[in-house]
């Protein structure tokens, strides 16, 4: 049911907070990560002699495992490689004992996910899915599953599930790393404090939908909108393209910032919408001052700017067109607080446009086909 919510999915993007925290709840304890339902089929000896991980998924889970990405290989050394679920198993992938296959599915059903884990399975690898649905078809067929705990999800195009795949995938991530002990229990314990602040910046990001829909309603008619991120913000720029595509029909394209003067730069003219999504100014990395000189770049071009960015960061000001703002959160978090303006924007543009929002156009919730 709704519930009063104009659809389900501005009902599911509203629940992502909850998603959060449900996604968090038991596998906390004395402020580190504990999985021991994984232990059954993924135990901890298996995991310190895992040499390389293959996450696998379709459309938006595809893009959550390319955050888990930065993540495991951030907290617990291992290589991590992302493929599509459907290129996996029609070329050789080279998969030996030591490689942990990691599929993620929010239906557990999705057929092209299914085939690559049987793949895997069969030539020899560890398979843990990522799983939003009770006893899945992907759950019973991998060796564990760790399960997100989003809740049903009706709207077809994936929101609050997205935010518990991350969730889950930097779950496994602290505790592949400590298991490896690669991880201290002091960095460990604040990356579980980061997690644990998150569902109530939730809500505080949510509540800038009004200027969301502003924002939306002034671009009905726009034919192309670009999104860009840099390390943890290029799958969010991918996520929110894919969004707009899902929702509003509307030609959209992430790209990684880096990318930009090798190529989609030429894309650029007056006009063009462009979404950034600025790293803090607070980390050590020096991509805020890249990603500013970014939309320096574009902007001369007369690309019109659309930024999320932290509060407070005031670099982006003289730039971009327009600043959404997300709460200070450490840098690999930040994501999962930068996405859900952009869900917004698609679900507020295709209300616009007076589209399905629930419903696209040629989707469907869970692909049980080839
Ligand atoms: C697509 C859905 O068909 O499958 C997307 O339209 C979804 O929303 C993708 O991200 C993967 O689905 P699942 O259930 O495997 O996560």
């Amino acid at each position: 049911e709704k519930g009063g919510w104009s659809s389900f999915m501005a009902k599911e993007i509203s629940e992502e907070p909850e998603a959060l925290e449900q996604t968090l709840l038991g596998r906390v304890h004395d402020g580190l990560v504990v999985l021991d339902e994984i232990s059954g089929g993924v135990d901890d000896e298996t995991l310190r002699a895992v040499d390389r991980i293959v996450v696998l998924g379709a459309g938006t889970a595809a893009y959550s495992g390319l955050l888990g990405k930065y993540a495991i290989e951030k907290w617990a050394g291992v290589a991590v490689e992302v493929d599509l679920a459907h290129e996996f198993r029609y070329r050789d992938p080279v998969l030996g004992p030591n490689t942990l296959v990691v599929s993620i599915s929010q239906s557990g059903e999705t057929m092209d996910t299914l085939m690559a884990v049987k793949y895997a399975s069969e030539r020899g690898a560890r398979t843990l899915s990522i799983c939003n649905t009770q006893g899945a078809t992907i759950a019973r067929e991998s060796d564990a599953v760790l399960y997100t705990r989003a809740g049903p999800e009706v709207a077809v195009a994936s929101t609050k599930a997205f935010t518990a795949q991350v969730v889950a995938l930097y779950l496994f991530g602290l505790h592949l790393g400590r298991v490896r002990g690669v991880l201290s229990d002091e960095d460990s314990r604040a990356h579980v404090a980061e997690l644990q602040a998150l569902p109530a910046k939730l809500q505080e990001v949510l509540l800038q939908g009004d200027a969301v829909r502003e924002m939306a309603r002034q671009m009905s008619d726009t034919r192309s909108v670009l999104f860009l991120g840099r390390h943890v913000g290029y799958p969010v720029a991918l996520e929110g393209a894919l969004k707009l595509k899902e929702l509003a029909y509307i030609h959209a394209e992430g790209f990684a910032a880096g990318e930009l003067k090798h190529g989609p730069i030429a894309l650029i003219e007056p006009g063009q919408r462009v979404f950034v999504i600025v790293p803090s100014p607070r980390d050590s990395s020096s991509l805020h001052p890249k990603v500013v000189s970014n939309i320096q770049e574009i902007r001369a071009r007369g690309a019109h700017v659309l930024a999320i960015a932290e509060a407070g960061d005031v670099a982006v000001l003289p730039f971009a067109d327009e600043v959404l703002r997300i709460p200070l959160a450490g840098p690999m978090f930040e994501p999962l607080l930068a996405v859900a303006p952009l869900q917004q924007f698609a679900m507020e543009l295709a209300a616009a446009k007076g589209l399905d929002v629930d419903q696209p156009r040629n989707l469907a919730k869970s692909v049980t086909v080839e």
